[in-house]
């Protein structure tokens, strides 16, 4: 005849194999092994019983509480794999997944990103303005004839109120000024507008690399140093440079770059790339005069600018026939760059 603790311990076993949630196991617990439970009883009775008994009720009484707690750790773990699985099983684990396709950079970005970090290691910084700008930013500032052909209507964006979309990043090189002292040092680029007829190397909204650095005793073999370096880093090391005298009031002597090189498609043409020059004085007056104060005079501070067309590098980079491509969104084209 087994003992009554062994009984015990079997209506336990049974009861907590037949919970079917956990409150049927709690209860079961409580009943048991509770501080008024059955199993637990019979340690208050242990004290009665004589030496002889003691020891086998005492171990009959561990086994028993052993074994249960041990039934019920395994039910609650056993019953925890039921509920997830019953929760899980409306699910068609068959069913194919969706797949997320890696996007990639779009070109202008990826050439961006490679002008950035050369000119970064000959230590430009970045600056930006606004792509909504006043006609002073952009052409009084900038030295620019109240009767130059690039204020007509015909060529600008104007804004009911009179400001205008930007038809070239040189508005940044009055913003930074303004803002800052010099020694200055700091390329922009953005977005840039203009009335053009749209057609393969045209587009009204277009991109530019703006540069300014503004120092003592800059000279054009500085502005020609920096070019030829950005432009062979780009291009290939045996890209050949050429500069060419031109035209722009905000700089005195001006130049147009072109490059030719053989890593380039259409490698025997000289392209042009780039308008630059050494920064004109009537430029640091109107920025003193904006400021209030004499902080780029002319006496003391010398500088060079440029002018990079963004759509154009990318386009002689990656071999792009049509500036149109850039702003289509169209899958085929941007993959190929990806
Ligand atoms: N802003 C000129 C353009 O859009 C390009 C340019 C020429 C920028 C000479 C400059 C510069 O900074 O010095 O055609």
């Amino acid at each position: 005849m087994p003992h009554e603790l062994e009984q015990l311990r079997d209506a336990a076993l049974a009861d907590v194999a037949a919970a079917g949630d956990e409150q049927a196991l709690e209860a079961a617990r409580v009943r048991y092994l509770g501080r008024a439970g059955s199993i637990s009883a019979w340690a208050e009775r242990m004290k009665s019983l004589s030496k002889e008994q003691k020891p086998v009720v005492g171990k009959l009484l561990n086994q028993a509480r052993t074994s249960v707690t041990a039934a019920i750790t395994e039910r609650v773990e056993r019953l925890r794999i039921e509920k997830e699985s019953a929760a899980l099983a409306s699910i068609d684990i068959s069913l194919p997944g969706r797949v997320t396709e890696p996007g990639s950079l779009h070109p202008l970005t990826q050439m961006l990103d490679r002008a950035i970090g050369i000119f970064r290691r000959m230590g430009f910084a970045l600056a930006e303005g606004p792509d909504v700008e006043s006609e002073w930013h952009c052409f009084d500032a900038l030295n620019t004839a109240p009767d130059h052909p690039a204020r007509n209507e015909q060529d600008t964006f104007y804004l009911p109120d009179g400001r205008l979309l930007r038809t070239h990043t040189s508005t940044v090189q009055i913003r930074t000024m303004e803002k800052s002292p010099p020694p200055i040092r700091v390329i922009a680029p953005g977005a840039a507008y203009r009335r053009d007829e749209v057609d393969a190397t045209h587009s009204a909204q277009f991109h530019q690399i703006e540069g300014l650095y503004v120092d003592k005793k800059v000279s054009v073999g500085d502005l020609k140093g920096t070019l030829e370096f950005f432009l062979q880093e780009l291009f290939g090391a045996e890209t050949q440079i050429r500069f060419r005298p031109h035209y722009f009031p905000f700089t005195e002597p001006s130049f147009e770059i072109d490059v030719k090189s053989n890593a380039l498609k259409g490698g025997e043409k000289w392209l042009e790339m780039c308008g630059c020059g050494m920064v004109h004085p009537a430029v640091y007056e109107q920025v003193n005069r904006a400021r209030g104060d004499n902080a780029y005079d002319p006496e003391k501070w010398s500088g060079f600018a440029f002018g990079l067309g963004m759509d154009r590098l990318a386009m002689i980079l990656f071999d792009i026939p049509d500036i149109r491509y850039f702003a289509a969104n169209d899958l085929r084209f941007l993959k190929q760059f990806a």
